[in-house]
């Protein structure tokens, strides 16, 4: 087990160059398995759910090698389609495996995802789905045995929520089918279709990625290929509202401002002012921010329930009160309680947190629960006077390189009391 130490107050400013998307990697490495070849994978963030993807690989008969942000990934043979439950359980990602095995080998034996705890995360929708392409499932005793007899025939299929590991498993399912699958009420967000270009590159068929209709034209061969990652948009927002609840000057490069434009306004109405230019976004903010209207979270375009933590820790020392609603997890509010210990005034209720913005925050030992929880408390240690001990830095370093965080950051090993 690992801490994060801050010692603040300390201003996010000056230059950040922003890594490469982690929900866009993830589901683009369970798709190399499909290349039979070598895949050059640029971008990639050195994060620990890559690490783990990297080990998934191996396990499978890949093999990998990592080096300055590029990974190869050559799939040329895959030894097994099994993965073993402590695999399985480090990620929700690991879920995604599946349908790009059975699209590679007609079959997968794996059990359930584990990830963060945001309350319950079924994954009956990926399964529903799996069947509805012909895959069959059997639930042993939490072991799921999955195999299809022949070829996956496309079929018409209709998500009953625009779930984003579902659509990716979708996706990655039928791209080799016979026929042609549509996925109506897909999900939108940036990184499926990130995933949905690294596949085409490959030379799968698919289409409409991007809005809540995919066709996917199933394909029999996929070739290697080159592809670079999108930048992270949860990474570059954190970063934001870290400079912004620092006072600070940032600017971020290798960023993509359009895939966050619509939360803006919110830095905005804080009183930040933001200015972009082809890959670079400058964010100034003033020595004391504004609080800001409602902010809900929705399925993309709307508001990311991913950002949600690090804007609630910008907003702890904000003048005035903001609410939140949070509308996709049953529980993603576990910061907040942290955030009271820094002296944070938030009062939750069910999935409503009502944060009224205090003058200063002072650091505390603190405990993250999650990974974009771990990032507000990351937030609200900079922000904070004194020494803030954040245990559980492993949720951190999960979804965030800690090469593009000041000096002030440290990671240390835990001393047991
Ligand atoms: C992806 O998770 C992201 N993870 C999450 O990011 C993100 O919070 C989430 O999408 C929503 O944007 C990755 O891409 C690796 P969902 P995913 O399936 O695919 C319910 C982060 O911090 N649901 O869209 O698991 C589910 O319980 C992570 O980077 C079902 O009920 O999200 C949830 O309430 C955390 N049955 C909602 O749908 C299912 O079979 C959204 O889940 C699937 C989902």
């Amino acid at each position: 087990m690992q801490n994060i130490v801050i010692h603040g107050p300390c201003q996010l400013s000056g230059e950040i160059t922003v890594q490469g998307a982690k929900n866009s990697i993830l589901p683009i490495l369970a798709a190399s398995v499909l290349s039979r070849g070598e895949c050059i994978i640029k971008n990639c963030p050195n994060i620990l759910d890559v690490q783990t993807s990297i080990e998934i690989l191996n396990y499978l008969g890949c093999k990998t090698k990592f080096e300055n942000s590029t990974l190869i990934v050559n799939s040329e043979i895959i030894s097994r389609n099994e993965i073993p439950d402590y695999l399985m359980r480090k990620m929700r990602s690991s879920i995604i495996f599946l349908g790009a095995l059975v699209a590679r080998t007609g079959g997968a034996k794996l059990t359930f995802p584990g990830g963060c705890n945001l309350g319950p995360r079924p994954i009956d929708i990926h399964l529903s789905s799996l069947q509805q392409l012909g895959v069959s499932i059997n639930n042993i005793h939490g072991a799921l045995e999955c195999k299809i007899l022949d070829k996956i025939s496309g079929t018409d299929i209709v998500l009953p929520f625009p779930s984003v590991g579902a659509t990716e498993n979708v996706i990655l399912a039928s791209s080799t089918c016979k026929g042609t699958t549509i996925i109506e009420n897909a999900a939108r967000e940036p990184e499926i279709s990130d995933l949905a270009n690294f596949l085409n590159s490959m030379g799968a068929k698919i289409k409409g990625a991007g809005s809540s209709k995919i066709t996917i034209e199933g394909v029999n061969k996929f070739h290697p290929s080159e592809y670079s990652v999108i930048p992270d948009r949860i990474v570059s927002i954190t970063l934001m509202a870290g400079a912004a609840a620092t006072g600070g000057n940032l600017i971020l490069r290798k960023t993509d401002p359009n895939l966050i434009k619509s939360i803006f306004p919110i830095f905005e109405e804080a009183g930040c002012l933001i200015k972009t230019y082809k890959d670079t976004l400058k964010i100034n903010a003033p020595e004391k921010i504004h609080s800001v209207e409602e902010i809900r979270t929705m399925p993309y375009p709307g508001f990311p329930t991913d950002a949600q933590a690090p804007i609630m820790a910008m907003l702890a020392k904000s003048i005035g009160t903001s609410v939140f609603v949070e509308t996709i997890f049953e529980n993603r509010f576990k910061h907040a309680e942290e955030l009271i210990k820094l002296g944070a005034k938030i009062k939750v209720n069910g999935n409503v947190a009502v944060v009224e913005g205090v003058e200063n925050l002072f650091g505390a030992k603190i405990r993250a629960h999650d990974l974009r929880g771990a990032a507000a408390l990351v937030i609200a240690g900079l922000a904070s006077y004194g020494k803030t001990i954040i245990e559980g830095a492993e949720y951190f370093l999960r979804g965030y390189e800690i090469s593009n965080f000041p000096n002030c950051i440290k990671i240390e090993p835990t001393i047991e009391d």
